[in-house]
Order: structure tokens, then C-alpha cells, then sequence
């Protein structure tokens, strides 16, 4: 049987990820000119191409902001995406920063969504609670947190975490077709996505 390329499979999760995100943030994100998005723990920030054109049919512009602690994962998406979005009117940066240490980035406007992909929160739950903390209380006034899961267990205990911190879940999609992964049980790609705002 012929095998997949893997460059191709992950542009098919993306392709997902893409239908996914849009239903999930229609209903909730309104139209403005122009739109700030904190991508936490963006690792290489595969996904930085479909949130561009997300945003980009929401707003005229908009910059998305990525972060994470490894400094190779973030010479990676600077490389690949600082001067490849023009067509849809988006900038884009990406620093190696603790989320955890969001408090400190002064100079960065409040995201309208912070945005965490197949977020960590079962790994460290202690550090990612505080993650989740910080980027709810950096959002815009009518800004809103998404998530995605590789796992229903991490997902639940995530959603439990972000509740308790005084956000309200006002949407979520359970991906049918989400590609399952060898490396873990039960793990498989944006399986879960959910968007909050706070209180
Ligand atoms: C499961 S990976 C997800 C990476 C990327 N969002 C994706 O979906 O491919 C979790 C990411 O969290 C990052 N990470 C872990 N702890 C972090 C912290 N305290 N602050 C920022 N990033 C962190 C890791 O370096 C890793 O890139």
C-alpha cells in the first residue's frame, strides 16, 4: 500500500484545523479592523498560515504573535513566516518566552484571542494554570481564549482548570476525523478545540 508523506498528512491536519477553527470562532469573534493573536506554546507554529487567513477574513490586518520556550522552534517559525503573509495583511513575531511569564510582555497589546494548540496542561499542571491565568488576564475586554487537545482526558482536566479560573466556555468541536498518533494512546491531532471568554 502506498504510504502517506508525513508533509502531506500535516497539511491535511491543517486543512482540519482550518475548517475546524473557522466554525468554531464565527459565531463569536466579530468583524475589526484590525485583530491581535497570541499563539502560547506555538512551538514552530505550523498553524501560523491558517490563522492568518482566519483573521484575515475577520479583520483589514492583524499580527499574530507567537511564543514558546524553545529557542529552535522559534528560529523555525521566524524563518518560515516572517515574509510569507502579505497576501493576507498579517504580521507576525515570534520570541522564545515563558508562558508562564506573560505578565512580563508589557509591550505587546492585548491579544483578541489567545490561542493554544494541543495545549500541555496534563504535563505541568501547576505551570500551565498559571499559563491559562496570564492569557485570560491579557485578552482585550472582549477577547477569547481557544484551545485544542490531542487527548479527551487532558482536554477535560484543561476545560476544569480554565472554569475554575472564571472563564466560560462558549463553544466547542469534538474532531471526528482527527489523525490518530502512534506515540501515546488515545492521542490524535486537535482531537478537542474550544474557545472561552472570561467573565
Ligand atoms: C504539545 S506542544 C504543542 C506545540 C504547538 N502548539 C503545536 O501544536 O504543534 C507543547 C508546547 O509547549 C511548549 N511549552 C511548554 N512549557 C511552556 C512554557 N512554560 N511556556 C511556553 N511554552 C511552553 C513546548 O516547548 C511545546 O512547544
Amino acid at each position: 500500500m502506498a504510504h502517506t508523506p508525513f508533509s502531506d498528512l500535516l497539511q491535511q491536519d491543517l486543512d482540519k484545523l482550518e475548517g475546524n477553527l473557522r466554525k468554531l470562532l464565527d459565531p463569536h469573534v466579530a468583524q475589526k479592523d484590525h485583530l491581535n493573536l497570541l499563539n502560547i506554546a506555538c512551538g514552530r507554529g505550523d498553524e501560523t498560515g491558517v490563522l492568518s487567513k482566519i483573521l484575515s477574513e475577520k479583520s483589514k490586518s492583524a499580527h499574530i504573535q507567537g511564543l514558546d520556550i524553545r529557542a529552535a522552534q522559534i528560529d523555525q517559525a521566524n524563518s518560515r513566516w516572517k515574509s510569507s503573509l502579505e497576501k493576507t495583511r498579517t504580521t507576525t513575531d515570534f520570541i522564545t518566552h515563558r508562558g508562564d511569564q506573560l505578565d512580563e510582555l508589557s509591550e505587546i497589546d492585548p491579544p483578541d484571542i489567545a490561542f493554544l494548540r494541543h495545549q500541555n496542561f496534563w504535563n505541568d499542571r501547576p505551570v500551565w494554570t498559571k499559563i491559562f491565568d496570564q492569557a485570560l488576564d491579557k485578552l482585550s475586554e472582549d477577547g477569547h481564549l481557544v484551545i485544542t487537545s490531542y487527548f479527551d482526558k487532558e482536554h477535560a482536566l484543561a476545560t476544569e482548570a480554565l472554569r475554575s479560573l472564571g472563564a466560560i466556555e462558549v463553544g466547542s468541536i469534538v474532531n471526528p476525523n482527527s489523525r490518530l498518533l502512534s506515540d501515546a494512546p488515545g492521542k490524535s491531532v486537535d482531537k478537542h478545540l474550544a474557545i472561552f471568554k472570561k467573565k
